[in-house]
Parts: C-alpha cells; structure tokens; sequence
C-alpha cells in the first residue's frame, strides 16, 4: 500500500460516524424544534460537532468566538467542550435566529457559558480585545469570510484555533458549473486560507470540510 491517504467512501465514512461521540436528545430536540420553527436546517454534523469540541478541549480552550449562531446547535457543541468558567460568544445577525437560539440554549447544560451577541459579525467583533480568546469559529455569510478571518485572527492568541465551515462550499467547492455567490466565495476563500503564513491549516474532511487553523 501507499503511502497517500486511504480514500474515505460512503461505508469507511458510515463506520467513522459509527464509531464517533454521537448527538444527545437534547441537540435531536433542538433540531426538531429548529424545522418546526421553519429554520433552515443548516446545521454542522455530529462528527464536526465532535471534532470541534476535541481540538478545543486539547487546547484547554476557555474563551471561544463562534460567527454565524443560528439555531445554537454548534454553539453547544462547543461550549460543553470548555470548563465551568469558561465563555463562548456567538454572532448572529438574524432577530428571530437569534430568540430560537438564545430559548434554546437557555434550556441546556451549557446556559451560563454562552452569550448570544446579536448584529452582524464586522460590528461585533470589533469589541473583542486583540489576543483575548482561545479559539473561533467562522460560520456565517461566506462572503465575508475573508473580513471575518482577520478579524480572528487579531482576537486569537497564538497557539489558539481557527475553525471554519464549508470548506467543500455545500459539496459544490469542485464543481465549476456552480457559480453561485456563495460557492465562488468559498473557492476564493481556501485559497486565501491555504496561503496563510501566520497560520497552519488543513481541510478536515468531515461535514461539508472544517478548517483547522492553528495561529503560529
Ligand atoms: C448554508 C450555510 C452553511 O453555513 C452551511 O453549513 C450549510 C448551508 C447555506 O447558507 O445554505
Ligand atoms: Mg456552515
């Protein structure tokens, strides 16, 4: 056998969904509730959920900025991953996002660690001091990617992480029929991303692609 990396297909990736921590009821209800409140069903899968949540807890992540909230479903996957003091802030710029989120994650284990921040992600994050947090996780419109990416990259101390979402752009990345505002964006973005000095980053194949930035 090579050297290069297995290929993943349906039933190797089926088996590592198998053999990955798996959603509670209560992240099963909140989705549930989220399609019944006639929500997109956007959400990220169990086993970035649970990627997301592993690489913060290697990292002892306290402080964490999540850019894109919506139903509140990634932010708790990844608060459960910090300690009782720690405090997850998550953007969202849509009203009636944001009261579902904030109901639910009023509900769950993880209440007192999040706080839903409600305004588009290039006023918020202003706030947030240079070096304050241990990690981000970009998960919002895609054409402001870029614009989000350095603003977390001046929030991020060194050694912190950057996450982001739809690295395959909704599996349409390699496509080039697509040329959706969206998809273009994200194609544009990765190679942004992939010439990034200041930070080491890979494509986990999981979801619809996680980026992993770690800050040099
Ligand atoms: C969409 C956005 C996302 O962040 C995602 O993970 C999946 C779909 C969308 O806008 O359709
Ligand atoms: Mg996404």
């Amino acid at each position: 056998m090579s050297t290069q990396s297995t290929h993943v297909g349906a039933e190797l990736f089926h088996y590592i969904r198998q053999h990955t921590l798996q959603e509670d009821d209560f992240l099963r209800d909140l989705k549930t509730a989220a399609r019944e409140a006639g929500l997109p069903e956007i959400w990220i899968a169990p086993e970035q959920g649970a990627l997301m949540h592993i690489l913060l807890r290697l990292i002892a992540a306290k402080v964490v900025v999540e850019i894109g909230t919506l139903a509140g479903y990634s932010a708790i996957w990844l608060a459960r991953a910090l300690p009782d003091d720690g405090r997850l802030s998550t953007i969202e710029v849509s009203g009636s996002r944001a009261d579902f989120a904030e109901a639910w994650i009023a509900k769950s284990d993880v209440a007192a660690k999040i706080k839903v921040f409600r305004g588009q992600g290039l006023e918020i994050l202003p706030r947030f001091r240079n070096e304050s947090a241990d990690a981000a996780f970009i998960d919002a419109d895609k054409v402001n990617y870029p614009a989000y990416l350095a603003e977390c990259q001046r929030i991020i101390r060194r050694g912190g992480l950057i996450l982001v979402d739809n690295g395959f752009a909704y599996g349409q990345l390699l496509d080039d029929s697509v040329r959706d505002a969206n998809v273009v964006a994200m194609r544009a973005f990765n190679e942004l991303l992939a010439r990034q000095r200041a930070l080491f980053s890979i494509i986990v194949p999981l979801g619809d692609g996680c980026w992993v930035g770690v800050k040099a």
